[in-house]
């Protein structure tokens, strides 16, 4: 038996617990984060909204991002997206810069729109606003970008659609157009749609804040079901303070552009440090 095996295999659970919290794989080398921001900043005209963020993602993991109006959460979400771009600073999905590539000589340039198109590939995004196309059906909606993007066949797509649709609980409305869906089916399929595509990581901000509330329950349910899966990265932007808890293996709380707080969901709702995140907390 190889030796890695009997390593393995010995390791018991509180080490692999601190082997995991620290990245490392079962032979102690380091595990490169998936999504990495350093030294993040964003401006608007003379306002500096984001104003120096450094946070790492790894593969599978679930964050949960917290922080009262206007801090800055959907500007970083959008810049996975490559909707929008940084000031000043580095974005890297899988090691790869999103907006700089290296040309033939290896000498940085910025990235062209081949390679933004294949870094947006890794990442999916689920708005407050579902934005579904309204003329096309649910299948569509769901099979669009798979055949447009990916270039798979309308059956192999259709195929991936349905073990979608079927995981969020809508195969039964395959057919059917947005305007006869409610708001939760609707965002639903928007988890669909982004999900059908097996990015690495999705960015879901605000999801449920637009629907009515008893249709919340529905599509937090559904991300918790698919977070437990566990393969995507997620990073949640959401107030809904029970969902993040239940969900996320960690809560980052940002405040003016800035990374206040971050820990495990106990550490940030049970324990907080800062004045900062004890006043928004006591205020939900
Ligand atoms: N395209 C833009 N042009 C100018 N200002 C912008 C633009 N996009 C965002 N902002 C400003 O940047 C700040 C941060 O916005 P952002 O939407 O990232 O905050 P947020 O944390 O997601 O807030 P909320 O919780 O309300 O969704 C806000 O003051 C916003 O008005
Ligand atoms: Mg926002």
């Amino acid at each position: 038996m190889d030796l890695q095996v009997v390593q393995d295999s010995e390791e018991n659970n509180e080490a692999q617990a601190v082997r995991k919290r620290n990245h490392l794989d079962p032979s102690g080398e380091i595990i490169e984060p998936l999504v990495e921001y350093s030294g993040v900043t964003k401006s608007f005209g003379d306002l500096e909204i984001i104003k120096g963020i450094d946070l790492q993602m790894h593969a599978g993991e679930k964050l949960a991002f917290i922080g009262p109006s206007g801090s800055g959460k959907t500007t970083l979400g959008r810049m996975l997206m490559t909707l929008e771009r940084p000031t000043s600073g580095i974005v890297t999905i899988d090691g790869e810069q999103i907006w700089q590539m290296k040309d033939k000589r290896g000498k940085w340039k910025a990235a062209n729109e081949t390679h933004l198109r294949a870094m947006r590939e890794k990442v999916g995004m689920v708005f407050q606003h579902f934005n579904l196309f309204p003329h096309l059906s649910v299948e569509r909606n769901v099979t669009l970008a798979l055949t447009s993007v990916l270039n798979l066949s309308r059956d192999e797509a259709h195929e991936r659609a349905e073990w979608m649709l079927k995981k969020v609980g809508l195969l039964d409305k395959l057919h059917n157009y947005p305007s006869q869906l409610s708001g939760g089916q609707k965002q639903r399929v928007a988890i669909a749609r982004a999900l059908v595509m097996r990015p690495k990581v999705v960015v879901f901000d605000e999801v449920t804040s637009a629907l009515d509330p008893e249709l919340v329950g529905e599509v937090l349910a559904v991300i918790k079901e698919i977070a437990k899966e566990g393969e995507t990265a997620m990073m949640l932007i959401t107030h809904e303070m029970d969902f993040a808890r239940e969900v996320a293996d960690r809560v980052i709380f940002g405040a003016e552009g800035l990374i206040v707080e971050e820990g495990t969901p106990e550490e940030i709702f049970d324990r907080p440090q800062s004045e900062r995140l004890r006043t928004f907390l006591n205020r939900l």
